[in-house]
């Protein structure tokens, strides 16, 4: 008999350490409790709640089931295009299960995602795929996101809307910055944690004064 080829994960990545995740859960919920209270935010509550005068708690419009981790490639169990390679890579099988410092330099909010940027170092980068960026991204956005520095994407979803995948969040993050790098910021507002501007169409992109760091691990996960 043929030996059997190991199984791909659902997809690789840095996971917060269990005490790390309910620091970073209690410190951006502390922030979007502030958020939903904020006359510039309240400006622009239809935007999430589709009517004008209804008030919105963000803490449960937002939802995440899985672990807190950066995503670094989705594999599907194989089906995606590159994914036996990416878990055959010397520097992937030689990451599994190190651990590795995350630093969160920014936070998004928007009707479908709630999610916080991750800078990679450069030695993080080499576990972050050739491409990976661009993955997905609508026609219309790939020129801005193909101008962007590789690894713009890398975030950690913190949760999303009632019936948005998680996916979701990269996509919406790599909206925000390519909105930023035309200078579409709109309305700025001077918070605890750092600079608040508003995006059009309910994007909020927070700017932390210091970055926020997290103990990981680098894993597969599977379900
Ligand atoms: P993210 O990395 O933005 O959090 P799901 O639960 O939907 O199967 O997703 C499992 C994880 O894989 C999530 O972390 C999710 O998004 C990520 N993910 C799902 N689909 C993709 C995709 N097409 N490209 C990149 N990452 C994905």
């Amino acid at each position: 008999t043929k030996p059997k080829e190991p199984e791909l994960p659902l997809f690789f990545g840095w996971f917060l350490l269990p005490e790390e995740e309910e620091r970073i859960k209690c410190a951006t919920m502390d922030f979007l409790k502030t958020l939903d209270t904020l006359e510039a935010f309240k400006e622009h509550i239809s935007e999430f709640t589709g009517e004008a005068e209804k008030a919105v708690d963000l803490e449960q419009y937002f939802q995440n089931p899985l672990p807190l981790h950066c995503t670094t490639k989705f594999c599907d169990y194989g089906k995606t295009e590159g994914a036996k390679a990416y878990a055959e890579l010397q520097v992937v099988k030689e990451s599994l299960a190190k651990s590795d410092e995350l630093s969160v330099t920014a936070l998004i909010v928007t009707p479908r995602t709630f999610g916080a940027r991750v800078a990679l170092t450069e030695t993080q980068m080499k576990l972050w795929p050739e491409g990976a960026d661009k993955e997905g991204v609508a026609p219309t956005l790939l020129p801005s996101v193909e101008a962007l520095p590789a690894g713009s994407r890398a975030h950690v979803t913190l949760g999303c809307a009632a019936g948005v995948e998680a996916v979701q969040t990269g996509l919406d993050l790599l909206e925000i910055l390519a909105l930023q790098k035309e200078g579409k910021e709109g309305t700025q507002v001077e918070m605890d944690l750092g600079t608040l501007s508003y995006l059009s169409e309910g994007r909020w992109f927070l700017t932390l004064r210091e970055p926020i760091t997290a103990d990981t691990n680098f894993s597969s996960f599977s379900e």
